[in-house]
């Protein structure tokens, strides 16, 4: 169960397990289009997907995904919650609206996912797993994303709290939780993201095509779900797309132990040679 799987890393993660790894997948988006296109591709290479149209920002809706999914495609064994948006500009520039949908799409559609899906995975004996977006955002800070940042912070505490949570429930022999961190994978995230409608409009729209340059030397989305997979097999916590992800990682250690300041970064965003 892929949620935002019509574009991006979500694409690449059902690629993956419909065609390297054998996986039945649901593929939900609120891009009708895109998850119908995509069913199609993987069904016509004889790999098994639906794709279904679920806007993660209602919980009714991830809750008649979760009863629609358990009654006819049987127990999921891996959900990744994935749909996410960004948002660019001065924090306070940023439109209401644009904070509040930032906030219902990468926050609050993660705790949608969860309360829809982990108890039935937790009723049932199989193994499963859950896989939290959030990024080398979550363990950085970084100005003209503030609200992205936020949330990608907020993903990775309630990951690391859940992964607690199940555990101290007893489920923590058949139910993973993990934190997923992508560096820089190829995605259409930076073009769709807000913008700000007054106040510095420039600012925000000259981080886009900073980050949108970052876009050409990011990582094939299959590519990263390869990644992926294989940390998760291997039991880690913290699946990072880069080595540049680790770094970043002992960076913000650095500045807690240190109690340092945060430091504006300078230059142009350049994705690492890992
Ligand atoms: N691409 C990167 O380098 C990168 C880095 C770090 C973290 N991430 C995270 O990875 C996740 C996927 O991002 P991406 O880069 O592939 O972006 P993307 O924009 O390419 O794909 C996101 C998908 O989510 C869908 N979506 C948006 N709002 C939705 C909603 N309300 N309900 C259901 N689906 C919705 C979109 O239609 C789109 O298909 C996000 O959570 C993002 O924050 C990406």
């Amino acid at each position: 169960m892929i949620t935002g799987a019509g574009a991006g890393i979500g694409a690449g993660l059902a690629r993956y397990a419909a065609r390297e790894l054998g996986m039945a997948v649901v593929l939900a988006d609120v891009e009708s289009a895109a998850v119908a296109e995509l069913r199609e591709e993987l069904t016509a290479a004889g790999a098994r997907a639906v794709d279904v149209w679920c806007d993660v920002r209602d919980p009714a809706a991830l809750e008649q995904l979760a009863e629609r999914t358990a009654a006819e495609s049987g127990p999921v064994r891996l959900l990744v919650n994935n749909a996410g948006v960004e948002q660019f500009g001065y924090l306070w520039d940023t439109p209401v609206a644009n904070w509040q949908r930032l906030v219902e799409v990468n926050i609050n559609g993660v705790f949608h996912g969860i309360k829809a899906f982990l108890p039935r995975m937790m009723a049932e004996p199989g193994q499963s797993w859950v896989w939290n977006l959030s990024s080398i955002g979550g363990v950085s800070a970084s100005p003209l994303q503030a609200p992205y940042i936020m949330s990608k912070h907020a993903v990775l505490a309630i990951t690391e709290c859940l992964y607690q949570e199940v555990e101290l429930a007893g489920h923590a022999d058949h139910v993973h939780v993990q934190a997923v961190l992508p560096g820089a994978v190829a995605s259409n995230i930076f073009e769709s993201a807000g913008a700000v409608e007054d106040g510095d409009l420039a600012a925000a729209e000259d981080h886009r095509s900073a980050m949108l340059k970052v876009k050409a030397a990011a990582m094939d989305p299959v590519d990263a779900a390869r990644v992926f997979f294989d940390q998760a097999a291997s039991g880690e916590f913290y699946l990072r797309s880069q080595g540049f992800v680790g770094d970043a990682m002992s960076a913000r250690a650095d500045v807690l132990t240190h109690r340092r300041a945060p430091v504006l970064p300078t230059g142009e965003f350049t994705v690492p040679a890992d």
